[in-house]
């Protein structure tokens, strides 16, 4: 028994590389290596690693979203089947919300923003005043709740990550995670996000798993840290540990290599 809220044991994906000529060998990538991951209620585990060392594949995985080669995922004690379809995975949608890189590809151009928003409590079942909920989550990432009847192409990319993450939110998850969601926003709206974020954790102990590039974010709203590369944890620990003593060469590089944000600035 543990108690993590989010567990998965052994987890591995290949994909097959495309062939060119009809003879060629079959070649494999693996994406993700024999991976553990313990996330426990109510923490915030941020995910950092070079471009290609599988941090997309964990996180689809762990959502169902995609069916590991090797190994399990458990949410809640509950095993994750992503092969088992859509109606029996709907329990985890219900406790899970997801917000990825590019707003304006996860959103719909010809739905309304209150369409959107409210899309998830309606595919959900979720019973209650929708349209009301709709309104409340919109003023609660920082918009104004008239904006329901517009649509996406009238807003500016921070705006659109905003309706992205009141998507996420809106029915409620204990779960949340992020692949990226702050990468493509300017340092300002960056800044305005990530202190949603830390209100959300605060009121409703929201579990957060975040994949960033920016440490700045991860040591603002991480407690702990995995690092990832060639598919593969290489270390991993408390984020001010794995931050400012980084024991793995690769780690020391990586943070050389990406922005740092001035800690004794938070939010900045
Ligand atoms: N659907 C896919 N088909 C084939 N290869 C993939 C697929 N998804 C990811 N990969 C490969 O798996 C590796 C890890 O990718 P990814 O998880 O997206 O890394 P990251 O998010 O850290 O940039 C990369 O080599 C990538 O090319
Ligand atoms: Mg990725």
């Amino acid at each position: 028994m543990s108690d993590s809220l989010i567990r998965a044991r052994g987890l591995g994906r290949r994909f097959r590389q495309p062939t060119t000529r009809l003879f060629e060998p079959k070649k494999w990538t693996t994406a993700l290596d024999d991976t553990d991951i313990d996330v426990a209620a109510g923490s915030a585990m941020g995910v950092i690693g070079e471009s290609g060392s599988g941090k997309s594949t964990l996180i689809r995985l762990l959502l169902g979203l995609d069916a590991p080669t090797t190994g399990t995922v458990e949410v809640d004690g509950r095993a994750v089947d992503a092969r088992a379809g859509a109606r029996a995975l709907h329990w985890l949608r219900r406790r899970t919300g997801v917000v990825f890189q590019d707003p304006y590809a996860s959103l719909d151009p010809r739905m309304s923003v209150g369409r959107i928003v409210g899309e998830p409590l309606w595919a959900l079942g979720i019973d209650g005043d929708r349209r009301a909920r709709v309104r409340e989550v919109l003023t609660d990432v920082g918009l104004d709740a008239a904006m329901a009847e517009r649509f996406p192409h009238e807003f500016s990319g921070g705006q659109r990550q905003r309706i992205a993450l009141a998507r996420a939110i809106v029915h409620r998850p204990d779960i949340l995670v992020g692949d990226e969601p702050l990468s493509a926003l300017d340092v300002t709206v960056r800044a305005q996000i990530l202190e949603l974020l830390r209100d959300l954790r605060r009121r409703d102990g929201l579990t957060l798993v975040l994949v960033s590039h920016d440490i700045g974010v991860v040591q603002n709203l991480c407690d702990d840290v995995v690092v990832m590369k060639d598919g593969r944890i290489v270390e991993e620990g408390p984020t001010e540990k794995v931050l400012l003593q980084p024991q793995v060469s690769y780690t020391r590089r990586l943070l050389a290599s990406i922005p740092v944000i001035d800690p004794t600035r938070p939010g900045a």
